[in-house]
C-alpha cells in the first residue's frame, strides 16, 4: 500500500513505519521536525533494510503537502503530527489548536482534493475525560476534557465525524491510545522528549540513568490499592500494530473507533518496581502532592479491537520497561 504517515518520524509514528516498511508497504513521511530528529529516517533505513521517503514538511504548508500527494498519490493517509504535551498546551493554548486543528484541516483538504478518503487518526483516552467507571470502553460518553492538547483530540474526533456523515465515502479510524511506553528491541528509536520529561516512563530513565535525581510521584493519597494512579500502559511496538490492523477496516466506509490499550491497570509504584525488577536499577522516588488535571485511574476495554480487527496487545510490563532502558541507554 502507499501509506502518507504524518509525524511519522515521532515516537508512535517511527514505529509504526518500522512495521509498514517491514510489511513492504510505500512508506511516505512527512514531518516538520518540531519534536523529532531527521536521523530518524536513517534508524528506520538501518532497522528495516528500506528505507521510506521523507519529507521536512508542516502538515499546515498547504502547497508542499499538495506537492507531496501529487508526487505519491497516497491511498491512506496515518495521521499521527500533532502537538502533545498537555502542560505547554495549557500555557499555549493558541498554538496548540492551530497547530493540531489548522494542520488537521489542511490535511484533509488535500486528501479530499486528491480523492483519498482513508485515514487513521490518533486520538487519545484523554477525549473521554474522567470516566465514571473503569474499564473505558468506546461507548462510553466523551468530553470534559481538563486541557486545550485533550480538546484538539475531542474536536478533532468531532470534524471527521463530521466529513463522513457529509460524504459517506470516507473512512476514518479513531484510534484512542492509553499510555504508550516502551521502544523498539534495536534500541534504534523510542521516546525522546526534549527538555525535561512530562511524561512517567522518560522520567523514570533519565533517573535511572543519572541525569535527573529523582522521580517525583505525584500522589499517593488516589483510591487506588496503593494510592497512586493508574494507567494502562502499552508498548510502543503493541501500540503500531493496532495500525497496521485497522488498515484493511479502511476498505469499509465509516467511522470506526477504537481503544488501543492492554486492557490491565498499574500504578505509578507497580512501575517503578517492574522497572527495578526488570533492569537491576533503582530509582529514587519521594511522593509529592497530586498533579492537576490528573485523574485516578484510567484503563481499557480493548475487547472491541481484538473481536473486530483480530489485534491485541501481548507484550509484557518487563518488555515495556527493559525496552524503555535499552533505548536511552543506546541514546549518545
Ligand atoms: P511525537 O511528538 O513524538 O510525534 C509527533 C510528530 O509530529 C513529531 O515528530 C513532530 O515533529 C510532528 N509534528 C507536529 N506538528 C507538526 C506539523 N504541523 N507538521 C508536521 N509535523 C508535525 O508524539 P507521539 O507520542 O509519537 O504522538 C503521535 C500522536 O499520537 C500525536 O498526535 C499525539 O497527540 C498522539 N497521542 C500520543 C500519546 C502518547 O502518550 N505519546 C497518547 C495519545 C495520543
Ligand atoms: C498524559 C496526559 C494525556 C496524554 C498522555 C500522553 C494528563 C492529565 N494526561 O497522560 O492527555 O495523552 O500524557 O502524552 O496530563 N506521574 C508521576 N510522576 C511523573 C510523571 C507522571 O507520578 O513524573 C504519574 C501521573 O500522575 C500518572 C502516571 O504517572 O498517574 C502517568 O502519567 P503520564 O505518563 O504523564 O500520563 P497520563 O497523565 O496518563
Amino acid at each position: 500500500m502507499r501509506i502518507l504517515v504524518t509525524g511519522g518520524t515521532g515516537y508512535i509514528g517511527s514505529h509504526t513505519c518500522v512495521q509498514l516498511l517491514e510489511r513492504g508497504d510505500d512508506v511516505v513521511i512527512v514531518d516538520n521536525l518540531c519534536n523529532s530528529e531527521a536521523s530518524v529516517v536513517e534508524s528506520l533505513r538501518e532497522i528495516t533494510g528500506r528505507a521510506p521517503t521523507f519529507y521536512p514538511v508542516d502538515i499546515r504548508d498547504r502547497d508542499a503537502l499538495e506537492a507531496v500527494f501529487a508526487k505519491h498519490e497516497p491511498e491512506a493517509v496515518i495521521h499521527f503530527a500533532g502537538l502533545k504535551a498537555v502542560g505547554e498546551s495549557v500555557a499555549k493554548p493558541l498554538e496548540y489548536y492551530e497547530n493540531n486543528l489548522s494542520g488537521t484541516l489542511v490535511l484533509l483538504g488535500v486528501m479530499r482534493a486528491h480523492d483519498c478518503r482513508k485515514i487513521v487518526f490518533s486520538s487519545s483516552a484523554t477525549v473521554y475525560g474522567t470516566p465514571a467507571s473503569v474499564p473505558i470502553r468506546e461507548d462510553f460518553p466523551t468530553g470534559g476534557t481538563t486541557n486545550p492538547y485533550g480538546t484538539t483530540k475531542l474536536f478533532l474526533e468531532r470534524i471527521l465525524i463530521d466529513l463522513q456523515k457529509a460524504d459517506h465515502r470516507w473512512s476514518v479510524a479513531l484510534l484512542r491510545y492509553f499510555n504508550p511506553i516502551g521502544a523498539h528491541e534495536s534500541g534504534k528509536i523510542g521516546d525522546n522528549p526534549t527538555g525535561t520529561p512530562n511524561n512517567l516512563m522518560p522520567y523514570i530513565t533519565r533517573v535511572a540513568k543519572g541525569v535527573l535525581p529523582m522521580l517525583s510521584v505525584y500522589g499517593d493519597d488516589y483510591p487506588t490499592p496503593d494510592g497512586t494512579g493508574v494507567r494502562d500502559y502499552i508498548h510502543v511496538e503493541d501500540l503500531a500494530a493496532g495500525h497496521l490492523a485497522v488498515l484493511p477496516k479502511l476498505d469499509e466506509p465509516g467511522v470506526h473507533i477504537y481503544n488501543l490499550g492492554t486492557g490491565v491497570g498499574y500504578s505509578v509504584l507497580d512501575i517503578v518496581h517492574a522497572f527495578e525488577r526488570s533492569t537491576g536499577v533503582k530509582v529514587p522516588y519521594r511522593v509529592v502532592p497530586r498533579r492537576p488535571g490528573d485523574i485516578a485511574e484510567c484503563w481499557s476495554d480493548p475487547s472491541r479491537a481484538e473481536t473486530e480487527l483480530g489485534w491485541k496487545a501481548v507484550r509484557t510490563l518487563e518488555e515495556m520497561c527493559r525496552s524503555s532502558w535499552n533505548f536511552e541507554k543506546s541514546k549518545a
